[in-house]
C-alpha cells in the first residue's frame, strides 16, 4: 500500500549573504556565539539561493535529509541542534495554548530536501544560506513565527544573517544563553538599488580549513583576533551601519575593504597560520587598488571570506568598466562566453590610459568566471506544489 500523503509539505528559499564586517570566532562553540558582532549584505536569489522542501507524516520513521541528490548523515551534531531547536520553539508554542492543527506534527518525523544552485563548500557561504533555508522551512511546516535567529545560528553562525533581505547586523550578545545574539534587518533590499556585487570565482574547488576549525586555532591562539574584537569591530560596526544608511560608497567601499583585510591579517596571526587568499586573490586585491587609484576615488571594494573567490562591491555605472578590466587582467580561457553570469553587463573598451595604470602580466584562466548579482531579499516560501523536492512519497523526486 502507498504511504499516506506528507501531512505537511513546504517549500522555501534562501539567501547567500556577504559580510562586510567579518564574524570570525566563537565564544561559545555549543550555542554558536561569536566574539564580535557582523554586518552583512544579502545577495539576490535570482542568482544565488537554496531551495529546501521539508515534509513530515506520521508513515516517516525517521529524520532523513538529502543535500543535492544525495542522503547525508541526519545525526550530524548541527543539524540535530537545529532540529532540536525548532521543536522546542513550536512545544513552545503550543504550551502557549495557540492549537494550530501543524503543531500537531510534533510529534512526527520530518524528510528534507535541499539544493543550491551554486557550487557546495566553495567558499559561498552554501551553509549560511542552507542553515537559513532549514530554519524557515522548518519554521512554517512547525508553524513557529518567533526569531529564527538561534535555529539558524546553531547550524552555522552566518547562517542567521540570511534570515533577512537587504543589509543585515548579528548582535554578538552580551547573555550567556546566547537570547539576545540575534540577527536584525539594517535596511531593506530596495534601499540602494544602485549598488552591485561581482563574485569573482576564482576556484571551485573545496575548501582547505573549514572556517569552524579555523576560528577556533584563531580563538585560541591569535591576539590579534582578540584585539579586532574588542577594540576594532565595534566602531566599525556603528560606522559601517551609517555607511549604509547614507549609501556612501567610498566609506562603504573602503571599511569593507578595511575589515576584509584584518580578517585575513588574523588567519596570518593564528598559529599555525591560516591562508585563504591565493596568488589570484591577491592580484584582484591590486587590480582594485589601480582601478580605484585611476579615478582618483573608490569606486570598487573587495571582500575574501575563507576562500579565495572575490566579493566585488560597486555601483551600477562603475560595473562595465571594471568587469572589462577583470577580462583585461584575466583573459578568459576557453569559455569566453560563459565567463559573465547573472545580470547582463554591457561590454564597453578599456581606455589606455586604464590598460597601462592595470600595468600587469594578464593571468589567463585566473578568474574562471563572474557572476554579476545584487542586494536581495530574505527567504521566500513557494506556493506552487511544483516546486516541492519531495514527492507524494516523501522521498526526494528524481530531478531534486
Ligand atoms: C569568513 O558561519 O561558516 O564567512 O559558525 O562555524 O559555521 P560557523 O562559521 P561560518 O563562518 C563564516 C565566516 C566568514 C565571515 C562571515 O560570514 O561573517
Amino acid at each position: 500500500m502507498a504511504p499516506e500523503k506528507p501531512v505537511v509539505a513546504v517549500t522555501c528559499t534562501a539567501p547567500v549573504n556577504i559580510a562586510v564586517i567579518k564574524y570570525w570566532g566563537k565564544r561559545d562553540e555549543d550555542l554558536v556565539l561569536p566574539i564580535n558582532s557582523s554586518l552583512s549584505v544579502t545577495l539576490h536569489q535570482d542568482q544565488l539561493k537554496t531551495t529546501t522542501t521539508a515534509a513530515i507524516s506520521k508513515d516517516f520513521t525517521e529524520d532523513r535529509i538529502w543535500l543535492n541528490g544525495r542522503e547525508e548523515d541526519v545525526e550530524q551534531p548541527r543539524l540535530q541542534a537545529c532540529l532540536r531547536e525548532i521543536r522546542r520553539l513550536a512545544r513552545k508554542r503550543r504550551s502557549a495554548g495557540d492549537e494550530d492543527p501543524a503543531a500537531l506534527g510534533l510529534s512526527y518525523k520530518v524528510h528534507v530536501a535541499s539544493v543550491n544552485n551554486f557550487p557546495t563548500a566553495a567558499g559561498l557561504a552554501s551553509s549560511a544560506a542552507g542553515y537559513a533555508c532549514l530554519a524557515y522551512t522548518l519554521a512554517q511546516v512547525y508553524g513557529v513565527e518567533s526569531d529564527l535567529s538561534e535555529v539558524a545560528r546553531r547550524g552555522s553562525g552566518s547562517a542567521c544573517r540570511s534570515l533577512y533581505g537587504g543589509f543585515v547586523e548579528w548582535q554578538m550578545g552580551e547573555r550567556a544563553d546566547g537570547k539576545d545574539s540575534i540577527a536584525r534587518q539594517v535596511a531593506p533590499e530596495s534601499h540602494w538599488p544602485e549598488l552591485r556585487v561581482l563574485i569573482l570565482v576564482v576556484s571551485a574547488e573545496k575548501k582547505l580549513t573549514g572556517s569552524t576549525a579555523g576560528m577556533r586555532t584563531s580563538v585560541e591562539t591569535s591576539p590579534l583576533l582578540r584585539f579586532r574584537a574588542e577594540s576594532v569591530v565595534p566602531a566599525r560596526m556603528a560606522e559601517m551601519a551609517r555607511c549604509v544608511r547614507e549609501r556612501d560608497f567610498p566609506g562603504f567601499a573602503q571599511l569593507t575593504m578595511k575589515d576584509s583585510n584584518q580578517f585575513h591579517a588574523t588567519c596570518l596571526d593564528t598559529f599555525p597560520p591560516i591562508s585563504y587568499l591565493s596568488d589570484t586573490s591577491r592580484r584582484v586585491v591590486h587590480l582594485v587598488h589601480r582601478f580605484n587609484a585611476h579615478h582618483g576615488q573608490t569606486k570598487v571594494a573587495y571582500t575574501f571570506d575563507a576562500g579565495p573567490n572575490a566579493v566585488v562591491f560597486a555601483l551600477h555605472d562603475t560595473v562595465p568598466e571594471f568587469v572589462a578590466a577583470v577580462r583585461h587582467c584575466f583573459p578568459p580561457e576557453s569559455n569566453g562566453d560563459k565567463f559573465l553570469k547573472g545580470l547582463p553587463v554591457p561590454p564597453v573598451p578599456l581606455s589606455d590610459e586604464l590598460k597601462a595604470v592595470l600595468d600587469v602580466d594578464p593571468t589567463p584562466g585566473g578568474v574562471k568566471y563572474i557572476i554579476a548579482t545584487q542586494v536581495g531579499p530574505g527567504p521566500q516560501i513557494l506556493e506552487d506544489p511544483h516546486a516541492h523536492l519531495l514527492g507524494p512519497d516523501g522521498l526526494p523526486k528524481p530531478a531534486a
